[in-house]
């Protein structure tokens, strides 16, 4: 397996990367209401990649035609923004990664478009959460499939929600997507081992119905088998040479959502 461990000069540059996302998702999150169009977000995270001297990942990956990926409803993941204005209710799930000297940051929020139903609130409580274990089970010396268990067995013992099979976590610096691929299920203790240096973009995807998808045929957006509503959340993270975890796109490193599970950050990036 071709893993690029990053020094810690490397992850300072991850960092960058990673504040411009957060900080563009927390604007676009505030963004979100009635009558907003994901396109508006589009723009809102294009004019702050310019005020940064940031550049998009995703545009034109693979031919990929926007700054953000924005997936409405029974939409998962890689969803094209448009022009439909969101409505009350609408769970909106927002994708976004940046580059900074050339160095990569990538995250997701879900988010609802003003009262949303509590089980569509409760699916997206879980899928974040369901991350934040896995970044917390990510420990020097255990195995990358570790995450993935405790990614599963949190969302399994929250409810009935499907987990995406085509689609995971990944290997994050230089490229978006680099090796290892990470699921988001399966047995622990397996994989390559976790050393300093690793970054991992971290993104469960569930439905509350079918695991299964299809893909829509603007060739992108990736819908559930049964029209159930999904959510998604993404953050990227690493290894630090002191063994400790740091979230590279949240605002705080992961320091509050980390702490209450018992895992503390590493401070050489602050
Ligand atoms: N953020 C997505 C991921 O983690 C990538 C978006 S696909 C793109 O895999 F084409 F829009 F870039
Ligand atoms: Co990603």
């Amino acid at each position: 397996m071709n893993i690029q461990y990053k020094t810690l000069d490397q992850l300072k540059l991850m960092r960058k990367a990673g504040l411009v996302v957060g900080q563009a998702l927390e604007i676009m999150r505030a963004a979100v209401a009635p009558g907003v169009t994901s396109l508006d977000l589009d723009a809102i995270a294009a004019d702050f990649l310019k005020k940064n001297n940031a550049t998009p990942s995703f545009l034109n990956y693979h031919g990929y035609p926007n700054v953000i990926c924005a997936s409405v409803n029974q939409e998962v993941v890689h969803g094209i923004p448009n022009e439909r204005p969101m409505v009350e209710g609408d769970v909106m799930s927002i994708d976004f990664g940046a580059i900074v000297e050339g160095w990569h940051g990538d995250s997701a929020i879900s988010v609802g478009v003003g009262a949303i139903s509590p089980e569509n609130q409760k699916m997206m409580d879980v899928c974040e959460e369901s991350m934040w274990r896995g970044i917390a089970a990510a420990k020097v010396g255990g195995h990358l499939t570790d995450l993935s268990y405790a990614i599963e067995q949190y969302i399994i013992s929250q409810g009935k929600y499907g987990i995406l099979r085509e689609y995971g976590g990944h290997g994050i610096g230089t490229e978006m997507h680099q090796e290892p691929h990470l699921l988001n299920y399966g047995p622990a203790g397996m994989g390559p081992e976790l050393k300093p240096g690793l970054a991992l973009a971290v993104e469960p995807m569930i439905t509350r119905g079918t695991e299964k998808m299809r893909v829509l045929s603007d060739e992108w957006t990736v819908v559930t088998g049964d029209g159930s509503y999904a959510a998604h959340f993404e953050h990227s993270f690493a290894l630090l040479p002191d063994g400790k975890p740091f979230v590279l796109t949240a605002l705080d490193g992961g320091r509050a959502r980390l702490g209450a599970l018992g895992v503390e950050i590493s401070d050489l990036l602050s």
